[in-house]
């Protein structure tokens, strides 16, 4: 797919099924994570890989929609803002280089012909709990990952009227 397709193609799918994903495409969307940019390349992240069978009660503590656990895999991205750039004025960029690293794996997935849904909407405590995070190790956002049982939806967005600002030269 090239890249318009691409995002053209994305969506956040909300029905999945159970088919398992081949280790193959995990690896290729890991790797797309793995080669995001990040500030000063301090790559303060980890993704962690949840396989959702048999831990339905558990995971549902993290986020409590039937889709979400209807996916073979759960990808989890977690910061370590410890390891991260931080600006001369304060701002810890971890959260940014965590979210390009999740967007890319979210791509890589979409060119796969998998489904992914961001999820920020968590309980972060439960995720803590559940996934054992030790100090210093914050959960960002979850994806389930699997093939997608909805459609592509037409999308909502603002014109880029909205959204850009040209300025004058
Ligand atoms: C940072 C972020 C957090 C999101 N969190 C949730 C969430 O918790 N639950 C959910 O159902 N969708 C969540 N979404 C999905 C958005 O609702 C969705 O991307 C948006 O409505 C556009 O639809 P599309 O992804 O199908 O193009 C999130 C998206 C982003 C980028």
């Amino acid at each position: 797919m090239d890249f318009s397709d691409l995002s053209q193609q994305r969506y956040s799918a909300r029905a999945y099924k159970p088919d398992p994903i081949e280790d193959e495409k995990l690896q290729r969307v890991l790797e797309a994570a793995r080669l995001a940019p990040t500030a000063a390349n301090r790559q303060p992240f980890q993704l962690i890989v949840i396989h959702a069978a048999g831990r339905q009660d558990e995971l549902k503590r993290l986020y409590h929609r039937e889709w979400f656990l209807q996916a073979p895999l759960i990808i989890g991205i977690c910061t370590l803002p410890a390891a991260a750039w931080v600006r001369r004025d304060g701002k810890n960029y971890a959260d940014v280089d965590a979210t390009i690293a999740m967007d890319h794996l979210i791509l890589a997935a979409t060119d796969l012909g998998l489904g992914t849904c961001w999820v920020a909407a968590f309980d972060p405590a439960a995720a803590r709990e559940v996934l054992q995070l030790p100090d210093g190790v914050e959960p960002v956002a979850f994806t389930p990952l699997g093939y997608p049982k909805d459609q592509l939806r037409p999308k909502e967005r603002k014109p880029l009227a909205e959204l850009v600002r040209y300025e004058h030269w």
